[in-house]
């Protein structure tokens, strides 16, 4: 049901109005002028206002840019006098609907509340189907880490602080910044992602900031970077950490000055953008092996969110996967459910690909698996065995991983594979890896690889 707002201080009008709007089956309140329409609006949700243009204390014109201004998707229909046409025009230009004469004409006021509404109600969806296109999932699980997040995301709608999501892959980075955006003032504004680990570092600078036409081969014409194309709203840097250090050093002072200029341009422009970011690298440590600048961290860091892995909350197991069987079954059946068996088996697993492998083994059970009751031996063919080409490849090894992050898991198992057989002798390691013992040695303290003696 549509809730409409009368503003007018005749209360003859306001009667008949809302009698015959109330037949038509509208929920109808009452403001005598400006100042008390706008007070009940604070904790009132309407999806129209018809108001007089003429009012007591603050004009009705006043009014309506007070209303335009607060509550931008709101329809407003004014009512005029006969002599203050005009006002009802300049009415229109400032985002009115439309307007009414008096005296009313009753089948015209019900004919202009629907087509009001009907655009209202339009708008309303649009924006609920565009919010669900942005946001996949829902953030599911009560364990109290995650209350602990979902306390940030809400708290974050009227601040506009900077937040570093950290935690394993998969593990819904991602999925809470998009959150932050829409819990945000700025969520009627872009959201622009940044894949800082995906763009080459000779372009991350131009992706970022823009450039001019003819900035280096290849700019052919000058370019919006998405600092810019971010204005007004938010920009997540996803994968922050594996920005070069000559990218964080602009970025730290784009974030800083809230201005930057385009690659080969002069002129400075200035965004308002919020900054969030998120990376699955320890970035302490990344910054103490000189990778991440840590005047950047702390900028970047003002508000931290550290997503656990599933493996340390598996009493949300439950949950998620009610959430997931119900999301992939197919159409007009009931969710598959899990034998007791089978659940102890996934409680125990340790996930490495988290929330994402969760989702993508319960994606795969749906629809390989015709038995209503998942069993354990399911579980298991479903969850080790997806693939069994891949299965004895080396990929089912780096499943569900970014190829960095693959390239680096495989480098660390590779080095522990030859460390072992040469019973950890540095040198010897390094002469087979066909590599300098230094760089082998820090290659061990990146990958925090245990050297046993
Ligand atoms: N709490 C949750 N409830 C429901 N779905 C979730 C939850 N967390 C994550 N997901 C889903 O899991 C998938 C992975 O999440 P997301 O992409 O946000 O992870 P990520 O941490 O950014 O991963 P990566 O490090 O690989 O970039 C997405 O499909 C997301 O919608
Ligand atoms: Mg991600």
């Amino acid at each position: 049901m549509n809730s409409i707002l009368i503003i007018d201080d005749e209360a003859g009008i306001r009667e008949i109005l809302q009698d015959i709007l109330e037949d038509e089956g509208y929920k109808v309140y009452q403001a005598g002028d400006g100042f008390e329409g706008l007070h009940l609006l604070k904790t009132t949700k309407v999806e129209l206002v018809l108001l007089d243009i003429w009012l007591p204390r603050m004009g009705g014109i006043d009014v309506l840019k007070e209303l335009k201004k607060t509550y931008p998707e709101l329809e407003v229909i004014v009512i005029s006098g006969h002599a203050n046409v005009d006002m009802a025009v300049n009415a229109i230009k400032l985002g009115a609907f439309d307007f009414l004469e008096k005296p009313l004409d009753m089948d015209r006021v019900i004919t202009l509340t629907r087509n009001a509404l009907q655009i209202e109600n339009l708008k309303q969806e649009n924006k609920s189907l565009k919010d669900q296109l942005m946001v996949e999932d829902r953030m599911i699980g009560s364990s109290s880490s995650l209350d602990e997040v979902n306390r940030i995301i809400n708290q974050s709608a009227g601040s506009d602080s900077r937040v570093m999501i950290t935690g394993e892959n998969g593990t819904g980075k991602e999925l809470v910044a998009r959150r932050i955006h829409l819990n945000s003032n700025r969520r009627n504004k872009p959201f622009i992602e940044v894949n800082c680990a995906a763009i080459p570092d000779n372009l991350i600078e131009s992706e970022l900031f823009g450039h001019e036409k003819g900035a280096f081969t290849g700019a052919a014409s000058q370019r919006k970077g998405r600092f810019e194309a971010a204005d007004g709203g938010t920009l997540f840097l996803d994968e922050v950490a594996d920005m070069s250090l000559s990218a964080q050093a602009k970025v730290l002072r784009a974030i800083q000055e809230m201005k930057f200029e385009r690659v080969g341009g002069e002129q400075s422009i200035s965004v308002d953008v919020r900054i969030l970011s998120a990376t699955n690298k320890n970035i302490a440590e990344e910054i103490e092996q000189g990778n991440f600048r840590e005047d950047l961290f702390f900028r970047l860091n003002v508000i931290p969110i550290k997503l656990p892995a599933l493996r340390e909350r598996t009493d949300d197991l439950d949950e998620l996967i009610a959430y997931f069987m119900d999301k992939f079954k197919k159409e007009g059946t009931v969710p598959k459910t899990i034998t007791s068996e089978g659940m102890a088996f996934l409680k125990k697993y340790s996930w490495p690909g988290n929330i994402r492998e969760l989702k993508n083994f319960l994606e795969r059970v749906n629809i390989m698996c015709n038995e209503q009751e998942i069993t354990l031996d399911s579980v298991q063919t479903y969850l080790g065995e997806q693939d069994k080409s891949a299965e004895s490849g080396p990929i089912s090894n780096f499943r569900d991983l970014k190829l960095n992050e693959a390239k680096d898991k495989f480098e660390r198992e590779l080095l522990v594979y030859y460390l072992k057989e040469n019973n950890y002798n540095i040198s010897k390691t390094a002469q087979v890896l066909g590599i300098y013992p230094s760089n082998l040695h820090s290659k061990i303290k990146k990958f925090d690889i245990e050297v046993k003696k």
